[in-house]
Order: C-alpha cells, then sequence, then structure tokens
C-alpha cells in the first residue's frame, strides 16, 4: 500500500497532452513541437517552473479536458503501485483565466470516481489556495467552492512562496476548518523556517508539504517529531528546482534518521522527471535508501494519508 500525498493535478500535464488538448480546444501554443516544449524544461527556481506550469494550462478549458488530464495521472499511479491519491488542484489558476470553477469541478469528480472503478486508486482533492494571488480572490474561490458542494477534502496552499507567508491566509483556513475540512499547506520549500511555524499555529495545518527547510531549525524539528507531523518531500522537484544541490545530497536520510514523519512523492511529476515509482528508484539508486527505510516511506504515506 502506498499513498501520493503531493501531487498537483495540473504538475501531471504530460508534453503529449498538451499538444492533443490544444488541437482538440484549438489553442494556438507557442512551441512548434514536442521538443521545443521539452527544451523549456529547464529550471533555475520555483518561479522558472511556475511561469511554464501556469502557460501550459492554457489548454485545459472543457469538464472533459480535467478529467482526462487526472484519468491519466491515476492510470499512471496505479501503474507506480499508488492505492491512494490526495492532489491538489488550482482552481484560481483556472477561474482567473475564465474557465468555470464547475467545469474543472465536475471533470476532476469524474477522474476520481472513474480512478476507483478502473484503476484501483483511491483518489481524493484537496483545492489548493495559490498564494502569490490577492487574499480576496481566495476566500471568493473557497466560498464558490463550498455553493458547488465541490467534493474536496481539504484546502492548501501553494505557488510562490517566498514574500506570501502562511499569515496572509489565516481567514480562509479558518473557514475551511470550520467546515470540517483537512489544512495542509506548502511551507519550507524555498521559505524559511518561520513559514512552517506560521503554517502549523495560524493555519492549524496537519501536514507540511515539503517543509525541507525545517532542518535549519531545531526546535521547529524537535516540534515536528513530538506531534508527528507528516512533510510530504519531494526529492526530484527539490532537485529540478534547485532547493538541493543533487538527489545524493538530497537531507532525506537525515530526516527520517531524526525521527520525522517523511513521505515520498511526485509534486509535478510531468515537469520533474518521475512518476512516485521512478522516484523511489532514484532514491534506491542515487541516495542508497535501503529496503528497511523505503518500506518506512511507505508505511509513513499510509499513515499520514486522509483515507
Ligand atoms: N511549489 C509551490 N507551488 C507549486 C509547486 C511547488 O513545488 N508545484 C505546483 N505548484
Ligand atoms: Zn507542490
Amino acid at each position: 500500500m502506498l499513498a501520493e500525498l503531493h501531487v498537483h493535478i495540473e504538475g501531471t500535464l504530460e508534453p503529449e497532452l498538451i499538444f492533443a488538448l490544444a488541437e482538440r480546444n484549438r489553442v494556438s501554443l507557442s512551441y512548434a513541437d514536442l521538443d521545443e516544449l521539452r527544451s523549456r524544461y529547464e529550471f533555475t527556481d520555483l518561479q522558472s517552473f511556475l511561469d511554464l506550469y501556469y502557460a501550459n494550462m492554457q489548454v485545459l478549458r472543457t469538464a472533459e479536458d480535467f478529467a482526462d488530464l487526472a484519468k491519466a495521472y491515476l492510470r499512471r499511479a496505479a501503474q507506480a503501485g499508488v492505492t491512494r491519491a490526495e492532489f491538489f488542484f488550482d482552481p484560481q489558476a483556472h477561474t482567473s483565466r475564465g474557465v468555470p470553477l464547475a467545469e474543472v469541478v465536475e471533470g476532476l469528480a469524474e477522474a476520481v470516481a472513474a480512478g476507483r472503478r478502473e484503476f484501483g486508486v483511491d483518489a481524493a482533492m484537496i483545492a489548493s489556495v495559490v498564494r502569490d494571488r490577492p487574499v480576496h480572490e481566495a476566500e471568493e474561490v473557497f466560498g464558490e467552492l463550498l455553493r458547488l458542494s465541490a467534493p474536496i477534502i481539504g484546502l492548501g496552499l501553494d505557488s510562490a512562496e517566498v514574500g506570501y507567508p502562511p499569515s496572509l491566509f489565516e481567514d480562509v483556513f479558518a473557514r475551511a476548518r470550520a467546515e470540517g475540512l483537512h489544512a495542509v499547506a506548502h511551507a519550507g520549500e524555498e521559505g524559511p523556517p518561520e513559514y512552517v511555524w506560521q503554517a502549523l499555529d495560524l493555519l492549524g495545518v496537519e501536514r507540511i508539504d515539503h517543509g525541507i527547510r525545517s532542518l535549519e531549525d531545531p526546535l521547529l524539528v524537535a516540534r515536528l517529531v513530538d506531534e508527528q507531523i507528516p512533510l510530504t518531500v519531494c526529492p526530484l522537484s527539490n532537485v529540478r528546482l534547485r532547493v538541493v544541490d543533487s538527489l545524493e545530497r538530497h537531507p532525506l536520510p537525515r530526516m527520517l534518521e531524526a525521527g520525522l514523519l517523511v513521505t515520498v512523492n511526485s509534486d509535478d511529476p510531468a515537469y520533474f522527471g518521475g512518476y512516485v515509482d521512478d522516484t523511489f528508484a532514484a532514491l534506491r539508486d542515487r541516495l542508497g535508501l535501503t529496503d528497511e527505510q523505503r518500506e518506512t516511506l511507505a508505511r509513513n504515506s499510509i499513515a499520514a494519508s486522509f483515507d
């Protein structure tokens, strides 16, 4: 049993599907072909990735597009051995370019149903606040999700981290928790340990997405260990976004040794060079993680899931 707890469904948009959806929706792309598109998958930091990630979303227009996107991910996740997938989507990335929220939710919900029926993956959706967009927009879109009775299990926080602290989003997270939703947030990816503290204390999150910069703060590490707060770590993403120098130097073994409840995830697999099975293989081959360590990671993923 394996759970994937940190994957952005828009980050599973493979280049081939970008071209297929562009044709279906008559969207003109600025890349001539797959090779030209792939040549852009070289990132220097989080923002350089986000620029391409948001640009490629222009091909996603209808419920059918969102269903096709999420079904392709769930099919691939099943092959990777994933039995439970809690995936993020970015409502504001679509509403802000005129796509009705109902189309997004309808398509993703259809894929969740197909995931169980066709691929044997128990999937669930977490709506994520795009933190570098206006705070009032996050609150409005959250209200719309409630009015639509969107089948979400939680609220997340993603996109450009530095300069957009969790403290900005206290109100919307308080509303989400009052609605009985789970709360998670990206923190300590590029941002400082202070943002992890804020996510815990001001947003009331149950898991931290990434969180690897927590290692800079021993008091924070002690708190995370003590309360066994899960960290959804994404090693291939960390390398591609230059949060760590190389996979060989990834702090994952240190995090396990410290007693942190760490899980391994793919983040944006279409952009970062692999799905969760590829990630586990790379951790074995390039970081020397033992069978026992990999079993612990899988066990942690089930313990940290909201199932
Ligand atoms: N970090 C922040 N926001 C994101 C990411 C990420 O790795 N992927 C998609 N949105
Ligand atoms: Zn992420």
